[in-house]
């Protein structure tokens, strides 16, 4: 028991530490423990630094997270844990960097295991903790039996098991090469993408049960922002305290709007799905300001950079271009572990306990915290 309680403090500390050690920032630690705050994480997918307008987008796309910056704390010097997926997620939720944790490569879709049992992931120590748990969104940390997220801490999942890409959906979206959408008879099924995955189409889930299959991503961010906003009603009637992790679909390829024009008469798909995205999480803070907006601490981040060999359809990594590594092929985007690939738009937002309109220089990266306090 004392394992554990250490262990909450010492997870529930990968979001205070943010503040704890921010200079000329005084956290009320105590109060937060025993009060119990709402904690939602809201992890964009392949996000660049530069798609956030507080930060650099010239086209201002952002006006709900530029409205959260304003009214809290944005951070510009903010890196997620890798420059991959599942790495940079299991560290956020472990609060433990790849090496440590066992998760330094992306799961496939044939992959058999996931994040490593024996680590405890947040949701579990909250949970523990009293609080209602809920997971909306991408999880790709294992997606067979016990490495579902249902069986990691979350009383409730709804989501799809890893990228939006790793299977073939209804509408195939913007993507470079183009995937082909799921074919209607599979005896015609074919592969003329290598990166394309025509034999499995994407599965939804609602905890355990696969719920739609292909998944349609035309609607699938209406059904996020509905169980969003449902889950966050339900605890705040039930007075409990959350804990809510939204992994969005956004900014992944395929780019699938919502809204027409859907297909290739969009001029700038990347951009309208990130103004679309920036509304989802504007709808997301309107549920908090009307319930639980003293008690509820809302952290906007990346999971990495911009995957750059999209071209128009991966965000802008802002001016830390790395423009000189790319006479050598690379580049400074997702994948690598130049500065792109990793500095995150990140923003933090808790009226009375977060100042607002505050610009954070410091350096930090969820794990980076929790093994300054660990000693590890
Ligand atoms: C879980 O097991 C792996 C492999 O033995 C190890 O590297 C990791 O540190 C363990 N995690 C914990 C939290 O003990
Ligand atoms: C997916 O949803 C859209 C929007 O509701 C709808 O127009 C489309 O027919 C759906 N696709 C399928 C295959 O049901």
């Amino acid at each position: 028991m004392d394992i554990l309680l250490l262990k909450t403090l010492v997870l529930v500390s990968c979001f205070a530490g943010l503040f704890y050690y921010h200079p000329g920032l005084l956290f009320n630690w105590e109060r937060a423990v025993y009060k119990k705050p709402n904690f939602i994480v809201i992890l964009a997918d392949d996000i660049g630094w530069g798609d956030l307008g507080a930060n650099w987008d010239l086209k201002k796309g952002t006006p709900n997270l530029d409205k959260i910056a304003q009214e809290g704390m944005r951070f510009v010097d903010f890196h997620s844990a890798a420059s991959t997926c599942s790495p940079s997620r299991a560290s956020l939720l472990t609060g433990r960097l790849g090496l440590r944790n066992g998760v330094t490569h992306n799961f496939a879709v044939t992959s058999v295991a996931g994040l490593p049992l024996n680590e405890t992931i947040l949701a579990e120590v909250l949970k523990e903790a009293g609080y209602l748990t809920a997971m909306i969104g991408k999880w790709h940390l294992g997606h067979h039996g016990p490495f579902h997220p249902s069986f990691r801490g979350f009383d409730f999942y709804f989501g799809i098991p890893y990228s939006p890409d790793m299977g073939c959906t209804d509408a195939p979206g913007y993507n470079l090469p183009p995937c082909p959408a799921c074919p209607r008879c599979s005896a015609t099924a074919s592969n003329p993408q290598t990166n394309c995955y025509p034999e499995v189409a994407l599965p939804l889930f609602e905890n355990l049960a696969i719920v739609q299959q292909p998944v349609n991503l035309t609607t699938l961010a209406a059904k996020y922002t509905e169980k969003i906003i449902h889950f966050i009603h339900y605890a705040s009637q039930k007075g409990l305290p959350f804990f809510l992790y939204v992994a969005l679909a956004h900014m992944h390829v395929p780019l699938v709007l919502s809204e027409p024009p859907w297909n290739q008469s969009c001029q700038d798909p990347y951009g309208t799905y990130l103004k679309e995205m920036d509304a989802l999480v504007g709808q997301i803070k309107d549920a908090v300001d009307s319930t639980a907006k003293e008690d509820t601490f809302l952290w906007f981040t990346g999971d990495n950079g911009p995957w750059s060999e999209k071209c128009d359809y991966a965000g802008s990594v802002g001016p830390y271009t790395g423009m000189w590594q790319r006479k050598k092929g690379g580049s400074s985007a997702k994948q690598t572990t130049w500065e792109g690939g990793h500095r995150v738009p990140t923003v933090a937002y808790w009226p009375g306990k977060i100042p607002a309109n505050v610009t954070s220089p410091v350096m930090l990266r969820p794990a980076e915290v929790v093994n300054v306090r660990t000693g590890r």
